[in-house]
């Protein structure tokens, strides 16, 4: 058995496991920037393969796709061209004060902040680099879905999918971790192309509504949408045209907040 990240070590790999042909994520947070009446200047922090942040390059927008994976960013920069790629690790970062109108954050790359002190980087970092009145648009998980339900906790998910003539298959565990307020997940890839097993574990954030209410107020953003659906990726998805709703109960987050004028 070996260790690493297969998906972000191979963006392919995650795009083919996880496709969007109809770029979903990149035009409901295209729609949310719209509806807010956004300035052009987008920074898409944890941009993955750079799918969305393209898709808003192509929607007018001036993008800055940003993320910790140099085999992200490669691959942005040779299949998604148009935004500006930069390394930058969203726990603190710095390209500019009020360098931006807006800063999106999709699939739950938020939840790559763990600890408070994380997602205070986080939110001072927006902070400093959002014009004032700028936007936060966020999609993750909802932490306060897992309160009373188990469905997700109980079965592992097996996906099999072949990818370039190889078989792969991926067999998911997600434990929640109480103390440290995680949801953790263990991922066990068989291919049938002689490689030996790879575990992967990651972590996200369970990330409360009201407890994300409360950090953006004390970072200065005033929420104007915190809902459950209709979003990229809930069932059925969100279609253009369609408005958000009202509570927080499914599993998927999404947040839209404004950096306020005055503190
Ligand atoms: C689930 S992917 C989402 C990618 C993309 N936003 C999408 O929706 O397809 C999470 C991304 O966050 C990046 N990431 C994880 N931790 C990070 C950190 N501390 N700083 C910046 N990016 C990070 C990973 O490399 C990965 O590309």
């Amino acid at each position: 058995m070996t260790t690493g990240n297969l998906l972000t070590d191979n963006p392919e790999l995650y795009e083919a496991r996880f496709p969007d042909p109809d770029r979903l994520a990149g035009r409901w947070a295209e729609d949310c920037l719209r509806r807010h009446g956004a300035g052009p200047r987008v920074l898409d922090m944890g941009c993955g393969t750079g799918r969305d942040a393209a898709h808003l390059h192509g929607a007018g927008r001036t993008v800055t796709g940003a993320d910790l994976s140099e085999a992200m960013l490669a691959h942005a920069r040779a299949r998604h061209p148009g935004p500006a790629y930069v390394r930058a690790d969203l726990h603190g970062f710095d390209l500019g004060r009020a360098a931006f109108d807006a800063v999106v954050c999709l699939d739950s790359s938020l939840l790559y902040c763990h600890t408070d002190d994380q997602l205070d980087g986080f939110l001072a970092s927006c902070h400093h680099a959002l014009a004032p009145g700028g936007l936060l648009v966020a999609e993750m998980r909802n932490g306060a879905y897992f309160l009373g339900r188990t469905d997700l906790l109980d079965t592992p998910t097996v996906n099999a999918f072949t990818w370039q003539g190889t078989a792969y298959r991926s067999t998911t565990t997600l434990t929640v971790d109480r103390t440290a307020q995680l949801l953790r997940r263990t991922r066990v890839w068989t291919s049938d192309d002689g490689l030996p097993a790879s575990e992967q574990r990651s972590a996200w954030r369970l990330l409360f509504p009201l407890e994300l209410r409360h950090v953006l107020a004390v970072h200065g953003f005033e929420v104007l949408e915190l809902h459950d659906g209709p979003g990229p990726r809930t069932e059925p998805p969100w279609q253009e045209g369609e408005l958000p709703g009202r509570v927080t109960d499914a599993d998927r987050l999404h947040l839209v907040a404004r950096l306020r004028t005055t503190l």
